[in-house]
């Protein structure tokens, strides 16, 4: 069991890891303590919240919505929840930004936490204080900067992690390589999937680096000013996609990293999109996805990225180095319309 606490602007957010979630009574009061979480998880592991308040929530993006929240705020009223309740968000990306989101605007702010139960939430979702929903294809278009007060990983959920959901973490450990830690991709390049399965003390490693790596980067720039924009990488297209799509998240950013490739050899002079390609299909990711130009471009000029005419687009100058170049919408059409009907990578 490993303690870390990172403290920012105006709060901090303490990590335990590899904490059994028993010791949870140890960390918050659990006769205040309302449980947000996954219906699937809590199918699967409904022992450790006998005798909890809790709150379950449908799987899946498409109720990552307003209305959700609005059913959790009347639960919530119903299960007399008050300004000394703190809210757990037990699951995956979709809970933890419902319940950051929920914990930021009900009562003008109660606290929170959560308990990642996906490599992705663990290493990314859970981290950063933002917290939204989406409107229709939109995504995270509405939503808080606000920290949680803790993190805890119990690997115990992994457990039952269905396979895809392995792959969708590893997009994002992909990403955090990319943009940050040169080391780490070799790394990766050098293992697999099944390896990091079987061998859960590499994991349990990997999980904490990465999750303090966006820590450390969301700490320097907690209002994305600067180096935090860094973590959208893969993103911009990626968000554009995932939606209209209907990919899962780390679908939609594994195939967003491989055109922020391309876009990169154009504008940064990037020669390594072959080896950020074969890493992203190392962990069985996908690196293209048809698509309608026009209507990608059409999601992306409601990007939060965009400024007046202008995307600002995170691009590789070499593997662990990456910069934000702001580039005319006009530019990314072209480049966007011309790759259309190609399967660039396949
Ligand atoms: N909650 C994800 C982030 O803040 O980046």
């Amino acid at each position: 069991m490993i303690t870390k606490t990172i403290k920012f602007s105006s709060s901090s957010t303490t990590f335990y890891f590899a904490y059994g979630i028993s010791h949870l009574k140890d960390i918050v009061d659990v006769k205040h303590t309302i449980f947000i979480i996954n219906e699937n998880v809590f199918q699967q592991h409904a022992k450790h919240f006998k005798n909890q308040q809790t709150i379950t929530i449908k799987s899946g993006e498409q109720f990552k919505t307003q209305a959700t929240i609005d059913s959790i705020i009347k639960q919530l009223i119903e299960l007399g929840a008050d300004r000394k309740t703190t809210l757990i968000g037990v699951g995956g990306g979709v809970v933890t930004d419902i319940t950051g989101y929920v914990a930021s605007v009900f009562m003008r702010g109660i606290k929170f936490g959560f308990i990642p139960t996906t490599i992705l939430a663990m290493v990314d979702a859970s981290i950063g204080g933002k917290n939204g929903v989406d409107v229709g294809v939109y995504k995270n278009i509405v939503g808080t900067i606000n920290q949680p007060s803790f993190i805890l990983h119990d690997l115990i959920f992994l457990n039952t992690l269905p396979e895809i959901e392995w792959q969708n973490g590893f997009a994002e450990i992909i990403k955090h390589a990319c943009i940050k830690d040169a080391a780490m991709f070799k790394a990766l390049e050098e293992s697999s999937l099944k390896k990091y399965q079987q061998k859960k003390k590499l994991l349990c490693f990997l999980i904490q680096h990465n999750a303090l790596l966006k820590s450390k980067v969301v700490q320097q720039d907690e209002f994305e000013s600067g180096d935090r924009k860094l973590l959208n990488f893969g993103h911009t297209f990626g968000h554009a996609i995932e939606n209209t799509y209907q990919l899962s998240h780390g679908y939609a950013v594994a195939i967003g990293m491989a055109m922020a490739c391309i876009i990169s050899e154009q504008y940064q002079n990037f020669k390594d999109t072959n080896r950020v390609v074969e890493l992203i299909k190392r962990y069985e990711l996908p690196v293209h996805q048809s698509y309608d130009a026009k209507n990608v471009i059409d999601v992306m000029k409601a990007d939060k990225k965009k400024i007046k005419d202008a995307i600002n687009y995170v691009l590789l100058k070499k593997i662990g180095k990456a910069v934000v170049q702001s580039i005319p919408i006009n530019q990314i059409e072209n480049i966007i319309s011309q790759l259309e009907a190609e399967n660039s990578f396949s």
